[in-house]
C-alpha cells in the first residue's frame, strides 16, 4: 500500500509550477525605463519581461504572449490572468500583469529601488496610468489598500532531454499559495 504525503505532493491546477524559460533568456534590468522595453541579452535585443496567460484551472497550460502586443495598452485586450516575469538587478520577479488599481498592463511600468536614507530596502514598480507604486516583493501599494499579486519564483537547474542536469538555470513560477 502506498500513501501520498501531502507535503511532497506536486501542486496541481491553478497552483502548479510552470517553466518560463532559461534564466539567461532574461535581460538583467539595471535602468529605470519601462520594463517591457527591449534590452540587450545574449547579443539580441529582447523585451525586458515575458508575459504569460495562466489559466486559473491549470497553470501548466500557461502560454507566452508577445510583449509587443502591449506597446499600446489602450488598443484592446486585458491583462487578466497574466503574469509578467523579469529580472531586476539580479533578482527574478513575477507579478500580476494587471495593475491592481485599474488593470493597466504593468509591463509599461518602471522599476525602481525603494530606499530610506540611501539604504535600499526593497524594489518597486510604478504604474504610468495614475502613477501609483507597488512593492515588487510584498505587493503593497503606496495608496489605499490596493495590493499587487506577487507570484512565487524558483530557479532550478536545467535538464537536458535525457534528464541530466546542465549548468544553466531555468525560471519556474507559480501562483502564491493561500495558507489557511
Ligand atoms: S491603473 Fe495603475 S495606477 Fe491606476
Amino acid at each position: 500500500m502506498s500513501f501520498l504525503n501531502p507535503f511532497t505532493r506536486p501542486s496541481r491546477g491553478g497552483a502548479a509550477w510552470f517553466h518560463t524559460g532559461p534564466a539567461s533568456s532574461y535581460p538583467n534590468i539595471l535602468d529605470d525605463i519601462r520594463v517591457g522595453e527591449r534590452r540587450l541579452c545574449n547579443n539580441e535585443h529582447v523585451p525586458g519581461c515575458k508575459v504569460f496567460h495562466v489559466p486559473r484551472e491549470d497553470s501548466s497550460l500557461a502560454t507566452e504572449i508577445a510583449i509587443d502586443d502591449w506597446k499600446d495598452p489602450e488598443s484592446g485586450g486585458n491583462a487578466r490572468d497574466q503574469v509578467m516575469v523579469f529580472q531586476y538587478k539580479g533578482k527574478f520577479i513575477a507579478i500580476n500583469h494587471e495593475c491592481p488599481h485599474s488593470s493597466y498592463p504593468l509591463s509599461n511600468g518602471t522599476p525602481f529601488d525603494i530606499e530610506d536614507f540611501g539604504v535600499t530596502l526593497s524594489s518597486g514598480i510604478s504604474c504610468p496610468k495614475h502613477e501609483w507604486s507597488f512593492d515588487l516583493h510584498t505587493g503593497k501599494g503606496d495608496r489605499g489598500s490596493y495590493k499587487l499579486q506577487v507570484w512565487e519564483v524558483q530557479l532550478r537547474p536545467s535538464t537536458s532531454d535525457g534528464g541530466e542536469e546542465r549548468e544553466e538555470m531555468d525560471v519556474w513560477v507559480r501562483r502564491k499559495q493561500r495558507i489557511g
